[in-house]
C-alpha cells in the first residue's frame, strides 16, 4: 500500500515523555497557519475501536499479553486506523500528524520486548500492505529524564496507562537505540531532533524539516 496521495504523513517517535503530544499541538498549528488542512492523530488508538484495544494494552493491570499477542495488537489497532483515518485523510490532501506508528512496534515490541525485527515487518507487510509515514520525526532524549516526566504526567491527569512506563530504564534505553538505528537506516525517511531543548526550539526545527520535504526538497 503506497500513498499515492496527494496528502502527506508524518509520524512522531521517541520514548515515553520525549515530547510527541506537545509537539504534535504545536505543529499542526504551524501547518494550519502555513494554509494546509492537518489531521492530528495517535497510536495505539485513533478510532474507536483502537481506543478500545489502547486500553487493553496500556492499563497498568492489563492482561499478560506475551509479546507477540502485544504486536498483534497494536497491528488490529494500526489497521483499523489506516483503513478508517488515515488513508481518506490522505485521499482528502490532509497531512496526517500521527503521534506513533510503525517506528514504535520496531522499538518496543522488538528492540524492547525481543521480537525479531524480521517478525516485526514480515507482520508490517502482511497486516499494513507495507504503508511506511513519509516522514518520521524522532524526539531524541535521555530516557531517564523523560520517563520522569512521563510517569508525573500520568499520575497527575490521573491517566492508568502505565504498562510500559512501568518496565526497567535498560528496556527504555533499548527503545532510544531503536530509533536511532531506525533513523540511521531510513535517513530519506527519518529527521532525529534534539529533544533536551525547550519546546519552541524542537517545534520549530521539526516544523523546518517538514516544510522543507513539503515543497520537495529531499527525498520522499
Ligand atoms: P503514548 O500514548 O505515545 O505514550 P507517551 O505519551 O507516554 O509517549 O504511547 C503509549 C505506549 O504505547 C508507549 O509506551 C509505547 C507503546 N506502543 C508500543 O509499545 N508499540 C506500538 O506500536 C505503539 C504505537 C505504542
Amino acid at each position: 500500500m503506497n500513498n499515492q496521495s496527494r496528502g502527506f504523513m508524518i509520524a512522531l517517535e521517541g520514548v515515553d515523555g520525549s515530547g510527541k503530544s506537545g509537539l504534535a499541538r504545536q505543529l499542526a498549528e504551524t501547518l494550519r497557519g502555513d494554509g494546509h488542512s492537518v489531521l492530528a492523530t495517535h497510536e495505539p488508538g485513533g478510532t474507536e475501536a483502537g481506543t478500545a484495544l489502547r486500553k487493553l494494552v496500556l492499563a497498568s493491570n492489563a492482561y499478560d499479553w506475551t509479546p507477540t499477542a502485544e504486536l498483534l495488537l497494536m497491528n488490529a489497532s494500526r489497521r483499523q486506523h489506516i483503513d478508517k483515518v488515515i488513508l481518506p485523510a490522505l485521499a482528502a490532501g490532509q497531512i496526517v500528524i500521527c503521534d506513533r506508528f510503525v517506528g514504535s512496534t520496531i522499538a518496543y515490541q522488538g528492540a524492547g520486548r525481543g521480537l525479531a525485527d524480521r517478525t516485526i515487518l514480515d507482520l508490517h507487510r502482511l497486516a499494513i500492505e507495507d504503508f511506511w509515514p513519509d516522514l518520521t520525526l524522532v524526539l531524541d532524549i535521555d530516557p531517564e529524564t523523560a520517563l520522569n516526566r512521563s510517569k508525573a504526567r500520568l499520575e497527575s491527569a490521573k491517566i492508568d496507562e502505565g504498562r510500559f512506563e512501568a518496565l526497567d530504564l535498560a528496556f527504555h534505553r533499548r527503545v532510544r537505540q531503536s530509533f536511532l538505528d531506525q533513523a540511521a537506516t531510513l535517513p530519506a525517511a527519518y529527521r532525529v531532533i534534539d529533544a533536551n531543548r525547550p519546546p519552541e526550539i524542537v517545534a520549530r526545527e521539526a516544523a523546518d524539516h517538514v516544510r522543507r520535504l513539503l515543497v520537495g526538497e529531499g527525498a520522499r
